[in-house]
Formats: C-alpha cells, structure tokens, sequence
C-alpha cells in the first residue's frame, strides 16, 4: 500500500579478508569460505529514500542519475527487488560517502553495499512493522549485501567474520556471513591495520574479472580445498590467540592470491617493486626484533601491515622511518579492527 516517503541511514566498515573470497559461482556463492576482520576508520555512511510512485523515477546516488555507482547500483537493485516488492513502487535516492578515497586498496563497495542493505533491511522492518535489529536482521542484511559484493557479506558485523560454508564451523553458510568474534582470544579485537598505500591508481583488474580468472584456472581445485584448511588453521589460531600461526597464516593466504592472480590465464601482475621491498622490510624488521608482526595484501599492490594495539609504538614508528617514504606520497591509513555498522 502507499507508504509516502520513507529513509533509512546507515554507517558501516569496510573489511579486509585474512582468508580471500576468490573464485565464485552463480548468484553469488563463493568457490571457497573466507574470514575477513571489519575496519573502523575506513566505513560508508548511506542514506537510502524511498518514495511511493506509481511509475518509479530513475535511480539518484548523491543527486546524480550518472553517478560513478550508478551500473553496480542498478544491477543490485534488478537483482534484489523480488525479495522487496515495496521497491516496485518507489523511487529511490541513495545518498552516500566514504570516509576514505576511493582506489586507496581498501574495498568502498563492502562497506557501500552492506550500509544500503542495512537501510533496505530497516525500511523492510517499518513497513512491516517490526522492530529490532537483532541477528535475524543482520542476518538478512548481509545476504543482501552480498547480492552486491560477496565481500559486503561480512561488513554487517564489527570484529572478525566468515562468510562461506565450513564443514567444520557450525552456522557457517553461504548466504550469509557470520560472526566469529565470540570465538577468539580478545587480543586479536586490538589488531591495527596500517594501509600502505603503494598506488592509489584506480585497480587494473576489478573483482568480477578476478573472480572469473578462477573458472578455468589450473590451481583452482587445489586452491579452495587449501583454503577451507588454511581457514579452520586461522580459525584455530585465533581461538589459541596464536601470533606467529596468524601472520604465517595470513602472509601465506595473501601471498597465494596474488600466486594465483599471476598464475591466472592473463598473467596479471598487481604487485608492484615497493609491495615486494616492503614485504622484504616487514620480514627483517620481525625478525630483528622479535615482534610478531605481519601483513596481508587485497587484490592490489598495497600492503596492509598488521599487528597488536600492545605493540603499535614500536611499530608504528618503523612504519613511518622505513615503509612510509615507498608510499605513494607518504600515504598511510591507520586503521584498526572496529566495532561494526552503526544506525545514524
Ligand atoms: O566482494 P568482491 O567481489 O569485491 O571480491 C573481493 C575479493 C577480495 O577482496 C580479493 C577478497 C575478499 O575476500 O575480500
């Protein structure tokens, strides 16, 4: 029935993954489960409008019928609006910002999709006339979300998240993500993420393509079987509060993208001479001091250095003193594992 006008804002994080999301099948099922932990620093804040119209105006993102978003923006609302029927009769406007730039390594379409999903969810459970944003609801949201983006699956939740079904990780699915953090040694809670941000050029290759690399790849059956192990050794790892199995872990996870990336059919190369100088750095200066120390890579050539809150000072400062100055103009985010989506 008519509902005049309604919104709905929300803010939520982006994600790095420890165990990558690559390779998938229709409808967005990954080949492979993945864990990712939530950033707080980097996020989108959106607000999504809907008014009743007979005949739906076209879509607006920021006022704007030609915005950048606008292709990824239709398709998910193409694909998404049998689960809403409320959206048959509405024109929408999205307002959205990151509070981060674009093409810096860190995934704006996570936490773009998962703060849209948010709002839809919400504006789904007015018109119903629910109420609460409990599991169920972010439940929902993250299935949407990953209608999106199959990463945008695991910014619903702060902390640490799987997204994928685990034979051995119970509620593990591939609709949805699911919360982990309950799980895990409270240290991991302090992780900092310093992005090191080699180029913020634009990406060369997007996910879609490097999703589709994987469907005639040579390593593909041995990759997704690698992964569910390397995931539950993560998994294990993170419950045993485990330092040294988490950087081996995730510099071995991240190493094989981009082993597989250059072992894909185009050969794409996404790493650059600062990313392997740096991950030569990060390894000396571990092993120098001692400090569990370590990194992750998304599917481009910035470096994600990680470590704990506890050792932030000493590390911090070696970031700045060595790795800072093969950054693209001195370009460091420091990030830290967050809290997850907020209601504005
Ligand atoms: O969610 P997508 O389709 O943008 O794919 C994300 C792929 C990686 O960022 C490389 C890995 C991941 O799990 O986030």
């Amino acid at each position: 029935k008519p509902f005049g006008s309604i919104s709905a804002a929300w803010k939520a994080p982006s994600n790095i993954a420890l165990i990558k999301y690559w390779g998938k099948r229709p409808n967005q099922i990954p080949q492979n489960p993945s864990l990712s932990f939530s950033l707080s620093a980097c996020y989108t804040a959106t607000t999504l409008s809907l008014i009743y119209s007979e005949v739906r105006k076209p879509i607006v993102v920021n006022g704007d019928e030609n915005h950048p978003f606008m292709p990824k923006l239709t398709n998910f609302f193409n694909d998404i609006e049998i689960n809403f029927p409320f959206l048959a009769k509405a024109s929408i406007s999205v307002i959205t910002e990151n509070s981060f730039p674009h093409s810096v390594g860190i995934a704006s379409s996570a936490s773009s999709f998962a703060s849209l999903a948010l709002c839809l969810c919400e504006i789904e459970q007015r018109l119903l006339g629910n109420e609460g944003f409990g599991s169920d609801f972010l439940q929902k949201a993250s299935s949407v979300a990953r209608i999106g983006s199959g990463s945008a699956s695991r910014s619903v939740y702060g902390g640490y998240q799987v997204w994928g079904y685990l034979a051995e990780l119970p509620n593990s699915t591939n609709d949805y993500a699911i919360p982990v953090t309950p799980s895990i040694d409270p240290k991991f809670l302090g992780l900092r993420d310093a992005v090191l941000v080699v180029s913020t050029k634009p990406k060369s290759l997007s996910s879609s393509n490097g999703h589709a690399l994987m469907v005639d790849h040579p390593y593909a059956e041995a990759r997704y079987a690698e992964a569910k192990l390397s995931l539950n050794a993560l998994l294990k790892a993170l419950k045993k509060g485990d330092l040294s199995a988490f950087i081996n872990l995730c510099e071995q996870e991240a190493l094989t993208l981009h082993g597989l990336i250059m072992s894909s059919r185009t050969t794409p190369m996404l790493l650059a001479p600062e990313s392997l100088l740096m991950i030569t750095k990060i390894r000396e200066f571990r092993q120098q001091t001692g400090l569990p120390v370590g990194f992750t890579i998304d599917a481009g050539p910035n470096i994600h250095l990680l470590y704990l809150e506890s050792h932030a000072p000493e590390v911090e400062s070696f970031a700045n003193a060595e790795l800072k100055a093969l950054c693209e103009n001195g370009y460091v985010i420091f990030d830290k594992c967050g809290t997850g989506p907020e209601r504005i």
